[in-house]
């Protein structure tokens, strides 16, 4: 083997694919990942357009289902996530989206998480339904709930773990049992972890979404998002709505989020450590009623999380007394952290989930989900914590 055969092998642990996996070098021997800004790739002659255009014979032919920076994006994502193959997109919600209409057809039925982000239950809530699929959700920690909820049509089970914004947990390995005796595909969105800290493939999910938004970038730059699973599934008929609906990652976002995968098990370390020392000290604020996190030997999964992640995750929230009033004065009264409603940067960030990034659901469904109007999330950055509780601690005063 040549060094550069070496794309991905099998022996590799998990930090050295981070770096590594994907990478093939040019006759220029670029020690960094090169960047392919060209929208369609030659040919040398008719006859070899015509025989790539056939699939006769692999190469580039057009970026909007083939380039190679985005190719080297999804061989490392997919050889991070322990997955055959991936489809990078142009942000996570397309992710889902390109998923969706690859896997289900008019008729069919999904379920779903109650706690997914905000605009993946519009997704499924509100735009699967004009094309004929419905969904039916469920609490994600109710794992009985998921083996009932499915019907003879049901094809997919959609769940992320831990969930937005309440760090809520599922047992990813026992919905995958339940999807599978029923002949279904249990799909993850591994944003909050990455599979730096989780691999639900391992756990026996069929496909793993990501919003490369998050985490993968690290740095809050790009939109972007990414399908993991089986070659057979993803590089035929996931790839196949890729390149007819054209939800393409762009070639310089994969080369941005490339760069973020070589710094993510680093990067989520810190993370995962500056999230459970602000989630302790929140826990003895006393104007804060509860803190979410999967970290805190009280959370009501937390012995579930410490089996199924190596590590707790970035990303808390924590309920003030006072409502939405009392929520924003908090929130507004920060100086370092960033009011934004991105999560994953080194940055951190505050925001207010209820009229934010879950502002589009009822308020009925909100209640169910338990998002209320005194609830603050913070996505833990990689500023010194002392830093981040001297910011939050005039703020939750009123000072
Ligand atoms: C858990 C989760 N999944 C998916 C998405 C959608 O990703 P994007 O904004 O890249 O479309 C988000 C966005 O915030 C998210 O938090």
């Amino acid at each position: 083997m040549t060094r550069d055969d070496a794309h991905a092998p099998h022996h590799w642990l998990p930090d050295t694919r981070a770096v590594r996996a994907g990478q093939r070098r040019t006759d220029e021997q670029e020690q960094s990942e090169p960047l392919f800004l060209s929208s369609s790739f030659t040919f040398t002659s008719a006859e070899q357009a015509a025989t790539r255009f056939a699939g006769d014979e692999p190469g580039n032919i057009y970026a909007r289902f083939s380039n190679p920076t985005v190719r080297t994006f999804q061989e490392r994502l997919a050889a991070m996530e322990g997955g055959e193959a991936c489809i990078a997109t142009a942000s996570g919600m397309s992710a889902i989206l390109t998923l969706a209409m690859a896997t289900l057809r008019a008729g069919d039925r999904v379920v779903c998480a109650r706690q997914v982000f905000g605009t993946t239950v519009g997704m499924f809530a509100n735009l699967l339904p004009r094309f004929g699929i419905e969904t039916r959700f469920v609490d994600l920690t109710d794992t009985d709930a998921w083996a009932r909820a499915i019907c003879p049509r049901t094809r997919m089970l959609y769940l992320e773990s831990p969930s937005n914004p309440l760090t809520e947990v599922g047992d990813i390995a026992a919905i995958a049992d339940i999807a599978h005796a029923h002949d279904c595909l249990l799909v993850v969105d591994n944003c909050f972890c990455t599979s730096a800290l989780q691999q639900p493939l391992a756990l026996g999910a069929d496909l793993v979404i990501h919003s490369a938004t998050k985490y993968l970038d690290g740095q809050g730059r790009c939109l972007g998002g990414a399908v993991v699973g089986p070659a057979l599934l993803v590089d035929s008929e996931v790839f196949s709505v890729l390149r007819t609906a054209g939800t393409t990652m762009s070639a310089f976002n994969a080369w941005v989020f490339l760069k973020g995968l070589e710094t993510l098990a680093v990067r989520m370390r810190g993370h995962c450590e500056n999230a459970l020392a602000l989630a302790h000290w929140l826990t003895e604020q006393p104007q804060v009623l509860r803190v979410n996190f999967p970290g805190l030997p009280d959370h009501p999964q937390h012995a579930l999380a410490a089996l199924q992640q190596s590590g707790p995750g970035g990303v808390l929230s924590f309920e003030v007394a006072g409502g939405r009033e009392q929520a924003w004065r908090v929130i507004d009264r920060t100086r370092l952290m960033s009011i934004t409603a991105n999560l994953g940067d080194t940055k951190t960030t505050i925001t207010h989930p209820a009229t934010t990034t879950h502002g589009r659901m009822s308020a009925d469904d909100r209640a169910a989900a338990g998002i209320h109007e005194g609830l603050i999330r913070i996505s833990v950055g990689l500023e010194d914590v002392r830093d981040l509780q001297a910011d939050l601690a005039p703020a939750l005063d009123g000072r």
